[in-house]
C-alpha cells in the first residue's frame, strides 16, 4: 500500500498523488509542499486549523484526549515532581539535568539575571503607567542592542548561551516592565533566591530588599508561593505551534535576532485571544461582580449578535479539556485555605463552570475552561497585579520560544514563512 492520498480535481478528472508523512504520535500529514507545481493552485486554511507548519521534536498536544507532554514527558508527571528548571533544561537539552547539571544550571541563570544599567534607563523613555507588556516586548527587543552577535550563533554551545541568557533576563525585564508601570524604584535580582522566589521579590520588594507589610512586619516570601508560581511557569513552558510561537518562528525564518523574534512573540501573546486571556478572565469575573449576574453574561457569551465571549474558555487544541487548567483548579483547591484566594471571584468563577459546562452551547461547540480561567485567581492570591499576568506567562514560555528557535535554526530543511492568498481585489 502506498503511503500517498491521490485527490482528483473534478473539473478535469485529474488526480494527483501527495505523500503522507508519519508522525510518532498524533495524526499524519499530507506533504503538500508540491501542490502549487503539480496543480497551479494553493491550498486555502483560514486560521491554519489544519496545517502543520514544522516538524517538530518539542511538545506534543492530543486535544482530544487532554493530553500534553514536553519532549515525552507528561506535564503532570513535570507539574508535581519537578521544577521549573528542571523543566526549561528538559526542553532545552531533551533529558531532566541529574543533580549537578540542575545546581549548574541554577547557578549561571542566577549569574546571568543582571541587565546592562544602559537597558534599564530605556524604561525611562516610556510613559508612565504603560502597560508592562508594552515595555517588556520593547526591552527584549533592545536586548539584541547588548548582545548583536547572537544573530550569528550557528552552534549547539552558542545556541545554549543565548538561551539560557534570555531565560534567566526575562524575569528581570518583566519586574523592571512592572515597577516602571507603578513609578516604582527599581529591584535588582539577588543572587541568594532561586529563580521564581527572585521573581516575586523583585516585584515586591523596597529598596534595600526588605518586603514589609503592614503591621505584621516584614513578610517572607512563602514556600507555597514559590511552589505555586513555579508550577505556573511549569505549565505555561510550551505549547507546540499556537500563535506566539508561530509568530517566533516567522521571524526566525526571516533571519532576524532571536531576541527580536522573542520580542515579536511578546507582542503575539499579548492579545485577548492567546495569552493575554489571563488579565481579561479576572477583569470580565470582577466585571460580573456577584453570581447573581453570571446568567446575564451566559447569555450574552451565547447571542451570535453580541461579541462577548467568556474569557478562558475554549481552545483551538483542546477539545475535552485543557490539563493545564485541570492542574491549575487542583493547585487553586490546595492553595484555597493556605493563601487566602478571593472567595467572591472563585464564587463568580465556579458558577460560570458549572453553567458552562452542562449548557448545549458550550457542550456542541466543545469550549471547556482553560489554563487562563484559573491562573488568575491564583496570581491574585500571590498579590500579583493584573497587569502582570500576561508577563508571567511571557516569563515561563520564554523557555519554549526559544527552544523552538534553535529547532528552527538547527532544520536545514526550513523556508523563510511565505504563504499565498485567495486574491479577490480588482
Ligand atoms: N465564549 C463564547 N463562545 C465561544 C468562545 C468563548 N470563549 N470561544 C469560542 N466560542 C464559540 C465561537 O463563537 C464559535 O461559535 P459559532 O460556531 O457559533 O460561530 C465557536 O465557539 C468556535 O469558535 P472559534 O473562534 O472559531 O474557535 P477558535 O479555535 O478559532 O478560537 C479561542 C479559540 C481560544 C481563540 C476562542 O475559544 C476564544 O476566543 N476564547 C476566549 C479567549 C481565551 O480564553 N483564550 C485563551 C486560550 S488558552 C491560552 C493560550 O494558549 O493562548
Amino acid at each position: 500500500m502506498k503511503n500517498s492520498i491521490t485527490m482528483t480535481d473534478n473539473r478535469t478528472d485529474k488526480s494527483y498523488d501527495f505523500d503522507i508523512l508519519n508522525a510518532t504520535r498524533g495524526p499524519s500529514v499530507v506533504d503538500i509542499s508540491t501542490f502549487y507545481a503539480k496543480t497551479g493552485m494553493f491550498t486555502y486554511d483560514n486560521g491554519f486549523t489544519s496545517t502543520a507548519s514544522c516538524k517538530s521534536e518539542i511538545t506534543f498536544i492530543d486535544g482530544e484526549k487532554g493530553e500534553l507532554r514536553y519532549r515525552g514527558i507528561e506535564i503532570e508527571e513535570l507539574a508535581t515532581k519537578h521544577t521549573y528548571l528542571e523543566t526549561c533544561y528538559l526542553l532545552l537539552n531533551s533529558k531532566l539535568p541529574n543533580k549537578t547539571e540542575l545546581k549548574e544550571f541554577d547557578l549561571e541563570l542566577r549569574h546571568r539575571s543582571l541587565v546592562h544599567e544602559n537597558l534599564r534607563h530605556l524604561f525611562a523613555a516610556f510613559p508612565a503607567g504603560a502597560h508592562p507588556m508594552a515595555t517588556l516586548s520593547a526591552a527584549t527587543a533592545a536586548l539584541s542592542t547588548f548582545y548583536y552577535d547572537h544573530i550569528e550563533i550557528a552552534n549547539e554551545d552558542g545556541y545554549q548561551e543565548m538561551a539560557r541568557r534570555i531565560i534567566a533576563k526575562i524575569p528581570t525585564l518583566a519586574a523592571f516592565a512592572f515597577r516602571h508601570s507603578i513609578g516604582a524604584p527599581f529591584i535588582h535580582p539577588d543572587i541568594d533566591r532561586s529563580y521564581t522566589e527572585n521573581f516575586l521579590y523583585m516585584i515586591r520588594a523596597y529598596p534595600g530588599g526588605k518586603m514589609h507589610r503592614g503591621v505584621n512586619g516584614e513578610h517572607k516570601i512563602k514556600e507555597i508561593e514559590i511552589k505555586a508560581l513555579d508550577t505556573i511557569f511549569t505549565l505555561h513552558a510550551d505549547h507546540e505551534q499556537n500563535a506566539s510561537t508561530t509568530t517566533v518562528r516567522g521571524v526566525a525564518s526571516t533571519g532576524a535576532h532571536p531576541y527580536v523574534a522573542i520580542s515579536s512573540g511578546i507582542s503575539a501573546l499579548w492579545g485577548r485571544a492567546h495569552g493575554g486571556a489571563n488579565e481579561s478572565v479576572i477583569k470580565q469575573l470582577e466585571m460580573i461582580g456577584s453570581v447573581d449576574r453570571v446568567n446575564e453574561f451566559i447569555a450574552r457569551a451565547k447571542d451570535p449578535n453580541d461579541d462577548f465571549r467568556l474569557m478562558g474558555f475554549g481552545h483551538r487544541v483542546y477539545k475535552n479539556f485543557d490539563p493545564r487548567a485541570k492542574i491549575l483548579k487542583g493547585l487553586q483547591d490546595q492553595l484555597k485555605d493556605e493563601l487566602n484566594l478571593d472567595s467572591n471571584l472563585m464564587e463568580i468563577a465556579q458558577k460560570i463552570e458549572k453553567i458552562a459546562l452542562n449548557d448545549e452551547y458550550f457542550i456542541s461547540r466543545k469550549l471547556y475552561p482553560n489554563i487562563d480561567f484559573y491562573s488568575g485567581v491564583i496570581l491574585t492570591a500571590l498579590q500579583i497585579p493584573k497587569s502582570m499576568f500576561t508577563p508571567i506567562f511571557v516569563i515561563g514560555r520564554t523557555v519554549g520560544w526559544i527552544t523552538q528557535w534553535i529547532e528552527f535554526k538547527k532544520d536545514k530543511s526550513m523556508k523563510i514563512a511565505r504563504p499565498r492568498q485567495l486574491y479577490l481585489g480588482k
